[in-house]
């Protein structure tokens, strides 16, 4: 995901969104299900006593074996192959070598580049036994991607994606973070459209078949507003309550949407058993 007010600014200047023909789908297929696999893949190391690197290292490693770069080493300055949020952290969270703890929810999110297009998913993991109230909060961000998912089709907007999101999140007395949001995505990993998670129907950009782009719903269980540590990157909820995330790189059809990151699996949510229904 990317910051609000940095990703918008490129936006107001060309306003050009791609449209992209069956070639870029089907490669973005391809990426998107390797990311999609690598995601099934370290559904089994997430547990108790493991550490985030350990879980880089082997996402580098799956990266390496399938031919395929994780786009997030050296973005930016990020050193890193994958984002490990555990807990009241929100996005963006530094692999390091704490191990995770009993209880901890950790998303997980990798992006792969495969012949030069970009699949972006992630997905919440369970270590051990977790609170009731956090697999709550996880079930229900869950559900607020797979709303925001179900509101893309042509003639639809942006706007009509953050507001299923927005409207069911706060329904269920949680926030949605403002401050990051989705992206087009494709040959570039950040590209136009921004696509908030929040917002009213019928504003934002109207939707076009063609277009590339990610949902990735960060939901609090308590106030929406994050702050970023000092390490540059880490993004935190300002009052320590947990946040949760889901991503799908998706693409708009001439019916409606196409998902390139289902689990091949059918691993969709924690607990990661197989050939899980999708809702
Ligand atoms: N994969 C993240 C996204 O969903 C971006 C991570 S960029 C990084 O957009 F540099 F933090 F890795
Ligand atoms: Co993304
Ligand atoms: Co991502």
């Amino acid at each position: 995901m990317i910051f609000v007010d940095a990703a918008i600014a490129p936006a107001r200047k060309s306003g050009h969104i791609k449209l992209h023909g069956p070639e870029a789908f089907a490669a973005m297929r391809k990426a998107g299900q390797l990311a999609a696999l690598a995601l099934d893949v370290v559904a089994a190391e997430v547990k108790p006593g493991v550490t985030t690197q350990a879980l880089d290292d082997l996402m580098f490693e799956f990266a390496m074996d399938n031919g395929a770069y994780p786009a997030p080493l050296g973005y930016r300055g990020y050193r890193k192959s994958i984002c490990t949020s555990i807990n009241h952290v929100v996005c963006h969270g530094l692999p390091d070598n704490k191990p995770l703890r009993d209880g901890d929810i950790i998303n997980i999110d990798v992006t792969l580049i495969v012949d030069g297009w970009h699949g972006d998913s992630s997905r919440m993991y369970y270590s051990g036994e977790v609170l009731r109230r956090a697999q709550r909060l996880v079930e229900i961000t869950y559900e607020a991607l797979w709303r925001g998912i179900d509101a893309v089709k042509p003639g639809a907007t942006t706007g009509d994606i953050g507001a299923a999101i927005q409207e069911y999140a706060e329904g269920e007395r949680c926030s949605v973070v403002r401050d990051f949001c989705g992206h087009g995505l494709g040959k570039l990993f950040h590209d136009e459209p921004n696509i908030l998670h929040y917002g009213k129907r019928g504003e934002g950009v109207p939707l076009k078949p063609g277009m590339l782009f990610t949902i990735e719903p960060m939901i609090n269980i308590g106030r929406p507003q994050v702050k970023v540590l000092s390490d540059g990157w880490t993004a935190v909820t300002r009052d320590r309550s947990l946040s949760a995330q889901f991503e799908h790189s998706v693409g708009v059809t001439e019916s409606g949407v196409e998902v390139f990151t289902l689990s091949p699996g059918g691993m969709h949510r924690p607990p990661y058993t197989p050939d899980q229904p999708l809702r």
